[in-house]
């Protein structure tokens, strides 16, 4: 059965703990699969700009035996000009998989309804599933069994990272933390999916407006833009209100002593995290941004070979 990654929580935490194996396996062994071999085309679309997606979804595709199509909206048909699901009736009869960035999840949902290709989510404004993958890649190859780890992300709780990080992060038996000022927590209904998948793996996913308290013996750290993409407008109320959420080596020296320090990256340095942390001996970031090649070529097979 056709399956699609459209948040987190698509995957059960088996599927999720699958696709991690499957990506350690392919980063040992980087061309053992070649599920794309012909070449067989995937679409990777972009409404919202991009570095890190971009080139692993394209090395990742071409490492498979694929071709990637790199579609930018402004030079597409997409983005108010043809709906989500008229796009998606052209691409599935000639390619094998779309990745969509963009904006409004409901697009993507709309993309992968009545869909014979599985549509994969490359970040939407609710969250970043692939990168997610990438980043429990990261903390299992530092820290190993994911689940009873303690993780703390720091700064916009609402943004697509928090909220990611409450699914995938109950998924896999983690215990999630998310510190941010009232006025920017994540979604209550995310939160209550979290918790409900908690309730089943072992995890749970806590809020707090403090970051000492959430940063407190933590394993992991993370925090992200206080500005994502579309945000833009919003930002000087953004800096006010997040200016006490910043990562700092104070911080961290909350943590676990063995805690390592993630970011999906790109960071504004001085923001969200000083220097000095994201170049710090507990920052994992440039791993963190490889494993976006190796989890995101182990999504793309299992979904190939679930069709
Ligand atoms: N982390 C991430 O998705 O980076 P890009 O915006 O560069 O793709
Ligand atoms: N939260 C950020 C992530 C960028 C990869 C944004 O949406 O802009």
């Amino acid at each position: 059965m056709i399956r699609h990654f459209l948040r987190d929580d698509d995957l059960s935490m088996a599927e999720q703990s699958e696709i991690l194996d499957l990506a350690l396996r392919l980063k040992a062994d980087r061309f053992a699969e070649r599920p794309l071999e012909g070449p067989r085309t995937v679409a990777v679309i972009f409404d919202k700009s991009s570095t890190r997606t971009r080139v692993s979804f394209a090395v990742g595709i071409a490492e498979l035996g694929g071709n990637p199509l790199i579609i930018t909206t402004a030079d597409s048909q997409l983005g108010g000009k043809e709906t989500p699901q008229d796009t998606a009736r052209i691409l599935e009869r000639q390619v094998a998989a779309i990745v969509w960035r963009t904006f409004a999840q409901s697009g993507l949902e709309a993309m992968a309804e009545g869909t014979t290709v599985p549509v994969v989510n490359g970040l939407s404004d609710d969250f970043h599933p692939c990168q997610l993958l990438a980043d429990l890649l990261t903390i299992r190859e530092r820290r190993g069994d994911l689940a009873g780890l303690t993780i703390a992300f720091v700064g916009d709780g609402s943004c697509n990272m928090a909220q990611s990080y409450l699914l995938a992060g109950a998924t896999a038996g983690m215990n999630v933390r998310i510190a941010s000022p009232s006025s920017f927590a994540p979604a209550a209904a995310v939160v209550s999916d979290a918790t409900r998948i908690a309730a089943s793996t072992g995890g749970s996913a806590t809020l707090f407006t403090d970051p000492v308290e959430a940063v407190t013996d933590a394993d992991v750290v993370v925090t992200d833009t206080w500005v994502s993409m579309g945000k833009e407008l919003e930002t000087r109320e953004r800096l006010a209100e997040l200016g006490k959420f910043q990562v700092t080596s104070e911080l961290m020296a909350h943590a676990s002593a063995e805690a390592i320090f993630l970011h999906c990256l790109p960071a504004d340095r001085g923001f969200e995290v000083t220097s000095e942390v994201l170049d710090g001996p507990q920052s994992v970031v440039w791993d963190e941004a490889e494993n976006r090649l190796h989890a995101q070529k182990a999504l793309l097979v299992w979904l190939l070979a679930k069709q």
